[in-house]
């Protein structure tokens, strides 16, 4: 590795602004017909030498730049067809250049550097091209002092040449730092850094759920961040044959963070944006059709797939709730008519280490790019079909993209969206008292209605708006307070359910109270959710009046309810726990814990009434 400063995971910024999003909309490549879907590109790879010595018949067909056909079934009259439409279908002869320019990555890069996250991700069977289109011939990215090849290099080399080259072009200064992680038999392992073990997936307000103790590089120059990738695939490879890994079971995901400060052109201060660009290259997914075709459960898919597996539901739950509009907490949502599904329905990204740190990227605040990956042979064509079919659903999710910004910035974007509100209502008030003024001045008897009482009496008015949005700023800084310590003591509740789960996992318990843990499982994970609703209802900048703030009243006391419920059915599931006659160590230790900070709880409930 290169002699670069290395430092821990970044900080991260808070979220905001709407407008910028609309910069990141226009920047989408053509043929984005809606940028907040997640754009799916299908891209089908030539036969390989082998195959076509086989004689193997090509059955996926390219129609238009849009549209694909894939012929099913044995040749001859019995044979079907299926067409898909996704953003964009590249066929065999697409080069690697080619696929760079026209698969959108280019407008994600502009979205990252100015201060979105976005994530591409490559989805297929094994030896479908997944690899290929991110890195391109991995075996020679690995190889020491690589130097880049013009012709095979994949999405991931070029868009590093090509983020630096703007860099170099913008009036920013521009800090990188990148992190290469792999997910495999639900473990993380640091790519950078083969010293460490297995390393733990943990969550943080405002940050959300990252990897806990990962290296992260400082990248000053392009080859500073070519040795991350390269390294990452030497280790990745070095990896395999140490552990015995599986690549086609393994997902590796690569992490760009961005830092640009620039000045704000109206007034010169500085500006501090926190981009991200996550290339995720999964695990093969025949793996995922081995669950399903064996009607296989969560909790037993952990030998499988567990990952790919439950990135498939999180899809199917974003899908299905953006389709059917799944509403359960529909007044608050109702206003904001770029909200995603994922804001009102249970959607289990808690299920898998990959769901996770992918959370962001479906139906959450990124930009998102899948690549599906497909073989033409005729002999995956049932393989070549679940592909398609899963992408055309995965195409279905909505994001709402957030540029981020630090807490600071945040408020002083907020003051001048102020200023500038008021500025407005200022220029409309004296549009009315220009109108107002010739009649007043030609009525001499309406004393009354002088010009100075029209104008005290306007300026009353703006006093008492002004006042209102103070007040309307405290309250959604309490319920904010509010949220954030909802979801502070939903995560320890969570990981205290982790270690129940351990304990029961190890003793199973006949009484049938491993069902009520489920129970209070499910109603932690729901709980989670109405958490990041209630969140995201707070971000919106369209909950600002008064009226709004009714739902939010009726969310929270809904919240501290459901808590208080959870806590009573947490209670009673730790009493049954003492009363098993268990020597583990671990329950006691658990049952303990649960005692001396259940007095810890009462600072939830200190702002209760604040709403
Ligand atoms: N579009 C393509 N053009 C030429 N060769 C390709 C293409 N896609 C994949 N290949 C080749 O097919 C093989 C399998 O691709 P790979 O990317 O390793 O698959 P995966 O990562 O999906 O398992 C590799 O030898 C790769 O070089
Ligand atoms: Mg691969």
């Amino acid at each position: 590795m290169s002699s670069q400063a290395s430092s821990r995971a970044s900080s991260r910024g808070s979220l905001l602004s709407k407008s910028s999003v609309e910069s990141a909309r226009s920047g989408q490549s053509a043929g984005s017909t809606n940028s907040d879907n997640v754009r799916v590109i299908v891209r089908c790879r030539p036969l390989s030498e082998k195959e076509a010595d086989q004689g193997e018949d090509e059955v996926v067909e390219v129609e238009s730049g849009d549209t694909v056909r894939l012929e099913l079934g044995a040749l001859g009259a019995s044979r079907t067809q299926k067409k898909f439409r996704f953003n964009a279908v590249m066929g065999p002869e697409c080069s690697q250049t080619q696929f760079f320019e026209t698969c959108g990555v280019k407008a994600l890069l502009e979205s990252a550097l100015d201060g979105y996250a976005a994530t591409v991700f490559a989805y297929g069977q094994t030896g479908s091209g997944k690899t290929y289109s991110m890195s391109g011939y991995e075996e020679q990215i690995a190889e020491d002092a690589y130097q880049g090849d013009a012709q095979s290099d994949g999405l991931i080399p070029r868009s590093m040449s090509y983020i630096f080259s703007r860099i170099r072009q913008l009036k920013s200064n521009v800090r990188l730092k990148a992190s290469f992680c792999e997910i495999y038999n639900e473990q993380v392992y640091d790519l950078l850094n083969l010293t460490t073990a297995s390393l733990p997936v943990r969550w943080k307000p405002g940050k959300g759920f990252f990897v806990q103790d990962l290296f992260v590089v400082e990248c000053q120059t392009l080859s500073d961040i070519m040795e991350v990738v390269c390294e990452g695939h030497r280790n990745r490879r070095v990896g395999s044959h140490e552990l015995n890994k599986d690549s086609s079971r393994s997902h590796s995901i690569l992490t760009l963070n961005i830092e640009t400060e620039s000045s704000d052109p109206d007034d010169g201060h500085a500006v501090v944006k926190f981009g991200k660009i996550v290339f995720c290259d999964l695990a093969g997914s025949e793996r995922l059709k081995d669950t399903k075709s064996d009607g296989i459960t969560l909790t037993e898919t952990g030998a499988i797939n567990k990952s790919l597996f439950a990135l498939s539901n999180v899809i199917s739950a974003l899908t299905t709730s953006a389709t059917s509009g799944a509403a359960s907490l529909s007044s608050a949502s109702s206003s904001s008519p770029s909200s995603s599904g994922a804001l009102t329905a249970h959607i289990p990204y808690r299920d898998s280490k990959l769901t996770k740190l992918l959370m962001d990227s479906l139906g959450g605040s990124s930009l998102t790019l899948m690549i599906c990956c497909c073989s033409p042979a005729a002999a995956y064509a049932d393989e070549t079909l679940s592909t398609l079919q899963y992408a055309h659903r995965a195409s279905k999710i909505r994001n709402r993209p957030t540029v981020h910004l630090d807490g600071k910035e945040q408020l002083i974007s907020r003051l001048r969206e102020e200023i500038k509100h008021l500025r407005v209502e200022n220029a409309y008030l004296r549009e009315q008292l220009a109108t107002a003024r010739p009649t007043l001045e030609n009525s001499p008897s309406d004393s009354g209605h002088s010009t100075e009482h029209v104008i005290a009496s306007f300026e009353r008015e703006i006093e008492r708006l002004k006042a209102e949005n103070r007040e309307i700023r405290t309250r959604e800084f309490m319920a904010d307070r509010n949220c954030q310590n909802a979801m502070i003591e939903n995560e320890r509740l969570t990981q205290k359910l982790e270690h129940l789960e351990e304990v029961f996992v190890h003793e199973p318990n006949p009484s049938g109270s491993r069902n009520e843990h489920e129970q209070l499982y499910t109603a932690n994970l729901r709980l989670q959710q109405q958490v990041g609703h209630l969140k995201a209802l707070l971000a919106d900048s369209n909950h600002t009046s008064g009226a709004d703030l009714e739902p939010l009243r009726s969310e929270n006391a809904y919240l501290r309810d459901t808590i208080a419920q959870l806590r009573k059915r947490e209670h009673s599931l730790l009493r049954e726990l003492q009363q098993r006659p268990s020597r583990r160590p671990e329950a006691r230790t658990i049952i303990e814990d649960a005692e001396r900070k259940d007095s810890d709880r009462s600072f939830l409930f200190s702002g209760e009434n604040s709403l």
